[in-house]
């Protein structure tokens, strides 16, 4: 059976990257009546600092989101991470299994830890062992993710393996990433070779899932782009390499119109960019305005967040139970 699992860290507001990159695709595998677990991963959050109501309320807001973009929560398993005690049991166990040297080339520890290495929390450093666990706990096979999450679902995969060959059973499936082609990076409005982030300190870099249509006009305005009009798909109209900036807002098109890059080239290419700003802009906020507006009415009522949370969480830990029995068997750890 295949079982989809993926995360994501309530550390700021959402962007167009989450969505299109990953939040999207949850919805999309919905269709295809998986059981699937999106967690909001508070526990992976913490591992650098946060303040703990900002906590409490992004955690409220990536569970909005992930409802207002269409996700069904009886059909999918919603919670956060921190109320299923089972990540945290497994992840100590992965923390044994895994090697330093693994850890070790785990290249988002280096963009985060940043030049003061020394003083990045253990938590930082073991932060890929938390995510295996979070997959592994359900035996899932697929999760959906932006390909910034690659080098960590290899990891699982390296941890998995090792798991079943140290105990010689074969406890846990190899994960296989769900990673499109289209939209698994989004890059920044102002710096094209940058990926869009939520810790990037220009809020001009990003579009948040909750806008509103004057700040997505404003910030697609004044997105970077160069002199040149819009690449047409001829050698003449550049690469994404040459042009990382004019390409990245024709696939944020592409994605939010449910297009090939071609067609949209064949529509725009040749065009100014200040007309193609325009269409984009117009674009993006009928794709987003009706998700921002959900968002803030059910941010209006967090004890029905809350709830969903609660009963998400309970569907959770009743799949993780025995999963996690099998491991502490396996590893030799005594049990009633
Ligand atoms: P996070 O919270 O940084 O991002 C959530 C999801 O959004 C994707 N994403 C992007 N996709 C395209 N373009 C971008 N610019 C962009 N920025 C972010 C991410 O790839 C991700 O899918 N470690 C994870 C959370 C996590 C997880 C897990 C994911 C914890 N445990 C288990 C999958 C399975 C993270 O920090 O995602």
């Amino acid at each position: 059976m295949k079982r989809v699992f993926s995360g994501v860290q309530p550390t700021g507001s959402l962007h167009l990257g989450n969505y299109l990159g990953a939040i999207r695709n949850f919805v999309r595998l919905q269709e295809e009546g998986n059981e699937s677990l999106y967690c909001v991963v508070d526990m992976h959050a913490i591992t650098v600092w946060q303040d703990p109501a900002e906590l409490a309320a992004n955690t409220r807001e990536v569970t909005a989101a992930f409802l207002a973009a269409g996700l069904d929560a009886e059909r999918n398993i919603i919670f956060n991470q921190s109320q299923v005690a089972a990540h945290a049991e497994l992840a100590w166990i992965f923390n044994c299994v895994a090697r330093i040297g693994w850890l070790n080339r785990m290249t988002q520890f280096k963009e985060k830890a940043g030049k003061n290495r020394e003083n990045a929390s253990v938590g930082l450093y073991v932060y890929p062992n938390l995510m295996a666990a979070d997959i592994l706990v359900y035996k899932a096979t697929h999760v959906p993710v932006g390909d910034d999450q690659k080098q960590h679902l290899e990891l699982c995969r390296d941890i998995a393996q090792k798991f079943n060959n140290d105990f010689g059973a074969e406890v846990f499936p190899l994960v296989e990433p769900l990673i499109r082609d289209h939209a698994a990076r989004i890059m920044s409005l102002r710096d094209g070779t940058k990926k869009m982030s939520k810790s990037d300190p220009s809020d001009q870099s990003r579009i948040s899932m909750n806008d509103g249509a004057d700040a997505i006009a404003s910030k697609i305005r004044r997105a970077r782009t160069d002199p040149e009009p819009v690449p047409d798909g001829t050698p003449a109209g550049g690469t994404r390499e040459t042009r990382p900036e004019a390409f990245n807002l024709l696939e944020i098109y592409a994605a939010l119109a449910d297009a090939t890059l071609a067609e949209v080239q064949a529509e725009h290419g040749g065009k100014l960019f200040s007309e193609f700003k325009q269409a984009l802009t117009d674009l993006a906020v009928a794709r987003l305005g009706p998700i921002g507006e959900e968002m803030k009415r059910l941010q209006a009522d967090p004890a029905h967040i809350d709830s969903v949370l609660a009963s998400g969480a309970e569907r959770a830990r009743a799949i993780a139970a025995p999963v996690l029995d099998e491991v502490f068997r396996t590893v030799g750890f005594l049990r009633p």
